[in-house]
């Protein structure tokens, strides 16, 4: 594994955080036991310091969405290996994470404040607090005229603000975002990566982040993890030393920006080819 880590500051040295997320030697092998076992992720190791932004990048079937399964606690799969979140073991319904998938998954019939303050409710905060909190969100992602409109009277772009705000709100220490910008078009994406930008600037979470799209991946992170094709194994771990704050879309004129692309471009390019 190419690991191009950064040299740590020198009072990380002195006492390191303890991990939010721990990864280590994982190995899943989805239908264990039968004629056909697929092996999707092998022997990842990686982890993330409390409020770290990294994103996991990689071709299809790389297994990124299993590694974020696997840490929701939703795999019931065995798996080999240590995976730890906030230093235990994961397991579903964990209010310490949230995660964001690329459809909104809105219920239509709540409006925006409804459907921003629904993860709350499940959890049951009272409803002054969720519904304040809720638009509080709404606001800082540019919706706060919005609250009372349900989801049909609302583009894409802003039902995925609207799933932000609820993601949010809800204030897990941990965010696992599974492509949550996938399906936009190139001027909202844009606009919605510095909302997230903003979010996370106020909020410090740990997030993992999943793309595609290795400009997405470069403006958002702290650090990149390449993934090379299934089985998933770890091929670089690269850390983005771009100033923050960020703005994405100017980011697009900085030569370093442009650098940093090209070195993921070549790394992945390398893990395309990868036998079993
Ligand atoms: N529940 C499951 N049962 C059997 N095989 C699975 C299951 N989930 C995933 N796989 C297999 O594991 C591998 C990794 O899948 P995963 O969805 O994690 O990939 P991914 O990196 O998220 O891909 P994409 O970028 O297309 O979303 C694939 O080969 C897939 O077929
Ligand atoms: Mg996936």
């Amino acid at each position: 594994m190419n690991r191009m880590t950064a040299t740590p500051p020198a009072e990380a040295s002195v006492s390191p955080a303890a991990p939010a997320i721990a990864l280590n030697d994982l190995t899943m092998r989805f239908g264990a036991g039968t004629e056909t076992p697929v092996l999707a992720v092998d022997r990842v190791s990686f982890s993330l310091a409390p409020g770290e932004f990294v994103s996991l990048v990689g071709p299809s079937g790389c297994g990124k969405t299993t590694i974020l399964n696997l840490l929701t606690g939703l795999l019931h799969e065995e798996h080999e290996g240590d995976v730890r979140v906030l230093g235990k073991k994961p397991r579903s319904g964990n209010p310490d994470i949230a995660y964001m998938l690329a459809r909104d998954s809105l219920l239509p019939w709540r409006t925006a404040l409804g459907n921003a303050a629904f993860g709350m409710e499940v959890r049951g905060v009272a409803r002054p607090e969720r519904q304040a909190r809720a638009l509080e969100l709404l606001k800082q992602v540019g919706l706060g005229d919005f609250a009372d409109k349900y989801p049909k009277a609302l583009s894409h772009g802003m039902r995925q603000r609207c799933a932000l705000a609820r993601t949010f709100a809800l204030d897990s220490t941990v965010l696992l975002m599974d492509e949550p910008f996938g399906a936009l078009d190139a001027q909202t994406k844009l606009t919605l990566e510095d909302v997230l930008m903003d979010l996370w600037s106020a909020h410090r979470k740990t997030v993992v982040f999943v793309t595609h799209d290795l400009a997405e991946a470069i403006a958002l992170s702290d650090r990149v993890i390449v993934m090379s094709a299934r089985p998933g194994r770890m091929i670089a771990d690269v850390p983005v030393d771009l100033p923050r704050p960020r703005s994405v879309r100017k980011l697009q004129t900085d030569h370093r920006f442009h650098d940093l692309y090209a070195q993921l471009w070549g790394l992945l390019e390398q893990g395309v080819t990868n036998d079993e």
